[in-house]
């Protein structure tokens, strides 16, 4: 049996799911003859309480890196996760995260590690429903056509709260609640997180270098009860929808509120899933939908991405 240190960082809603799955499916790891030891795990609040194995470490600095073999990062923000990672990271070891606005905004920097088959990223588009595997792998052999796809769970629980009859302020609380909005919300309602994912998924689909500032963003923000009830009048509903496709020569990305029909398969996946219609020439229409966020569908992402890991195959590479 050979051991592998893990380092977490952050144990909120993603990191103590991460946690409890690693404790849950250990019989997996002693499958493939590994037992995993949590070396650290980093926070803020050391006194706070958390739903995580007993005997955890729990720090908020962060000593325990210099011992890991992986990084589990489940922090969120931008600079401070870089600020952590940069070191580690070009140590030549892996890190898996679920940070989209991280690999989104940062992608000059990450990119050769990500190149380098280092970084592993499944959870940071769609949570656990898988479709970073699939675009980062079998589905390149197709030519890319187009995709849409509903990619905030926080934005598609809003919406099909307002249309039960919920006002707006009412359901983002409530999708706070759930544990399913990024900190701050407006990320989420802005449009902004939809952005960042549909910027990961364009470097496996469109373009390996494709930046973060081209996609064109409208939230959610403006959207009315009474732009609600008139699409249901007319047998559609509104939704945030992410779309790329061909441009000329180039590739548009716009994230904005769209009607759609009632039987669109963005519409039918169910009310806080997410969805994703993909086109390929070859490969012709597939849709991917399921649990876009929540602590224990993204973990599931991430700990498959440890087990990937483990069994020696590489990170998302992206384009070149
Ligand atoms: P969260 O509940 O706010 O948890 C963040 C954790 O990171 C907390 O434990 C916090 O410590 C710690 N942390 C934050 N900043 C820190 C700092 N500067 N130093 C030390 N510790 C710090 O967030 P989350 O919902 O788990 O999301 C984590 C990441 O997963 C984000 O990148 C998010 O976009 C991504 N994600 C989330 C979901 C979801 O459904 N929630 C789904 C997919 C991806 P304290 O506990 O002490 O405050
Ligand atoms: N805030 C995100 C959402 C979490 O609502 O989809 C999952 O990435």
């Amino acid at each position: 049996m050979r051991t592998v240190t893990v380092g977490v960082l952050g144990s909120g809603t993603v990191g103590q799911d991460v946690l409890n799955l690693i404790q849950r499916r250990q019989s997996v790891f002693t499958d493939l003859g590994v037992r995993i030891e949590i070396a650290g795990v980093l926070v803020r609040d050391v006194t706070r309480v958390r739903s995580i194995p007993p005997g955890t470490r729990v720090t908020d600095t962060c000593d325990f890196l210099q011992e890991c073999n992986v990084v589990v990062e489940c922090m969120g923000g931008i600079d401070r996760p870089l600020e952590i990672l940069r070191p580690y990271l070009r140590s030549g070891r892996p890190v898996i995260t679920a940070n989209k606005a991280l690999l989104a905004e940062r992608w000059d920097e990450l990119r050769p590690y990500a190149q380098d088959g280092r970084l592993y990223y499944e959870a940071s588009v769609m949570a656990g429903t898988p479709v970073i595997g699939p675009m980062s792998t079998v589905l390149r052999a197709s030519t890319f056509t187009r995709l849409q796809a509903i990619l905030n769970g926080t934005c598609n629980f809003v919406l099909g709260q307002m249309e039960a009859g919920k006002d707006y302020a009412q359901a983002l609380a409530e999708a706070q609640a759930l544990g399913y909005a990024e900190d701050p919300p407006t990320l989420d309602v802005g449009g902004f997180d939809t952005a960042h994912k549909l910027a990961v998924l364009a470097r496996f689909s469109a373009d390996g270098d494709f930046p973060y500032s081209a996609v064109q963003i409208q939230g959610i923000e403006g959207v009315t009860p009474e732009d609600i009830e008139d699409a249901r009048g007319h047998g559609e509903r509104i939704k945030l929808v992410a779309e790329l496709e061909k441009d000329g020569h180039g590739w548009k990305a716009t994230v904005a509120p769209r009607r759609l029909p009632n039987d669109h398969p963005l519409c039918t996946a169910g009310a806080s899933r997410n969805a994703l219609v993909y086109e390929g020439e070859e490969c012709g229409t597939l849709i991917f939908a399921g649990g876009g966020a929540g602590g224990m569908v993204t973990a599931s992402a991430m700990v498959g991405d440890l087990l990937d890991y483990l069994l020696g195959f590489p990170g998302h590479v992206p384009l070149h």
